[in-house]
């Protein structure tokens, strides 16, 4: 295994320093483990990485990641969500268990894992279902799932909530005991059903169907009120309206232990991105209205919401270029959600950079339980992401590493663009380009 100089950059570690701005120094990497940061490192024979004018900063930790394998390999693999992750700065991706078959045992999810330590780009750490078959009526194998070589530690239907709340008591009752956490894509199916997208003004004009905040809400409700019951870990997936910030905000004031993410597209988007029925701005949760946008904002700058999380949902170009009401709900975005970040909430002062960083890496490290992520720190394996803080650059799905193309991102300009990423002191991207086989 090769040793890599880093010199010349700026080294943002949230975990060290959330309030810094960073210091200039240079990390030296050997036998896949950070072995020095100092501000002048001289060793000989070392492949050097010049990062004048670059940070060096944690690699990012993506809590909500839609591989498509098994059942949908032609949409994704793990190997190409791996390739995009990297090629995003990611070095860990907690997949998401809604695939065909549902990852509801140790089987899947040990099939899940291999087939990411096989791709070797990014560690591979699948979340189990909650139910079998996602269908919210028996319990999936969860303590299976856990003990599994895969040691999963996040179970959640996402894709869907969990409608009966009895279910979801006795599941959080149960994670308790493996000290898991219960992650929720919060959506009461009565009230959202039919929908196509956020219910407001917009959507009556438009003439579709919506989804009301309180579809999101009432559930978030629900599971802040069963963590309190239970003590069971609570994860919120996708938050996405003012009303379930504030539910996140009060939890986190009465010391209950619950955790929020919010997408690239929800702190960027609003549900006017529909006004020509657009399907490649279809997600669920739905995009809402500038009120929630900017709450996902504030939530985000007072640490209110936790972690940034892509919520990548890859789907085939002949599903999504379809009418708005067929199309399929989902957006790919490991590839963009840094430069996003940079440029909507870094660029007009909502985060400072290293806060930035700490909602992309340090804080889903935490909610996972990763010790070797979301930290630079000596004889820890290297895992870590160098990038251009002010390089623009025209997001162009046809560049994309993940096989499917469906953005709404495709033509706008950002800031901040990824130039290496080390996994585990592999050098699994050089230059911007994903070096698939670089576990070899
Ligand atoms: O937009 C979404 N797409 N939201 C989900 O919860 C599921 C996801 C998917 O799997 O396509």
């Amino acid at each position: 295994m090769s040793t890599y100089l880093i010199t010349g950059g700026t080294v943002v570690d949230p975990s060290t320093d959330p309030d810094g701005g960073g210091r200039r120094a240079d990390v030296l990497i050997e036998n896949g483990e950070v072995l020095a940061i100092d501000t002048s490192i001289a060793k000989d024979d070392v492949e050097a990485i010049d990062a004048t004018g670059l940070v060096v900063a944690p690699g990012l930790v993506d809590l909500h990641t839609h591989v498509r394998e098994p059942g949908r390999e032609d949409e994704e693999t793990i190997l190409t969500a791996s390739a995009a992750a990297a090629a995003g700065g990611y070095t860990a991706i907690c997949t998401m268990p809604n695939t065909d078959p549902v990852a509801d045992s140790a089987a899947i999810v040990e099939k899940v894992w291999a087939l990411g330590r096989e791709a070797g780009l990014v560690e591979v750490l699948p979340a189990g279902a909650l139910s079998k078959d996602l269908a919210g009526e028996k319990m999936a194998d969860i303590g299976e799932m856990a003990m599994s070589a895969a040691r999963v530690r996040l179970f959640t239907d996402d894709g869907r909530g969990v409608q009966d709340a009895l279910f979801a008591r006795r599941a959080m009752e149960y994670l308790r005991g493996f000290g898991a956490v219960y992650a929720e894509h919060c959506e009461i199916e009565a009230l959202a059903r039919g929908g196509h997208m956020h219910e407001g003004a917009r959507s009556l004009a438009l003439g579709l169907r919506g989804i009301p905040a309180a579809a999101e809400e009432l559930m978030a409700a629900r599971d802040i009120a069963l963590a309190r019951l239970t003590g069971c870990r609570l994860h919120l997936l996708h938050i996405s309206t003012a009303g379930t910030v504030e539910l996140v905000r009060r939890a986190k004031a009465e010391g209950l232990p619950v955790t929020a993410e919010a997408t690239p597209h929800h702190f960027t988007l609003t549900d006017a991105a529909l006004e020509d029925y657009d399907p490649m701005a279809k997600v669920n949760p739905p995009l809402r209205e500038e009120s929630d946008r900017a709450a996902v904002v504030a939530g985000l700058a007072d640490g209110t919401i936790d972690a940034i999380a892509t919520d990548h949902a890859p789907h085939s170009r002949e599903e999504k270029d379809q009418e708005l009401s067929y199309a399929p709900p989902g957006l790919v975005g490991l590839e963009t959600a840094l430069a996003l970040t940079i440029s909507e909430l870094v660029e007009p002062g909502h985060l400072s950079l290293t806060q930035a960083l700490e909602r992309l890496s340090t804080a889903p490290a935490r909610v996972l339980g990763l010790e070797d992520h979301g930290r630079i720190q000596p004889g820890r394996p290297a895992n870590i992401v160098v990038f251009d803080p002010g390089a623009a650059w025209t997001i162009d799905a046809t560049r994309f590493n993940s096989m499917s193309r469906n953005t709404p991102f495709e033509g706008r300009t950002v800031t901040g663009r990824v130039a290496h990423t080390f996994f585990n002191g592999r050098h699994t991207v050089v230059d911007g380009v994903v070096r698939v086989g670089a576990a070899v």
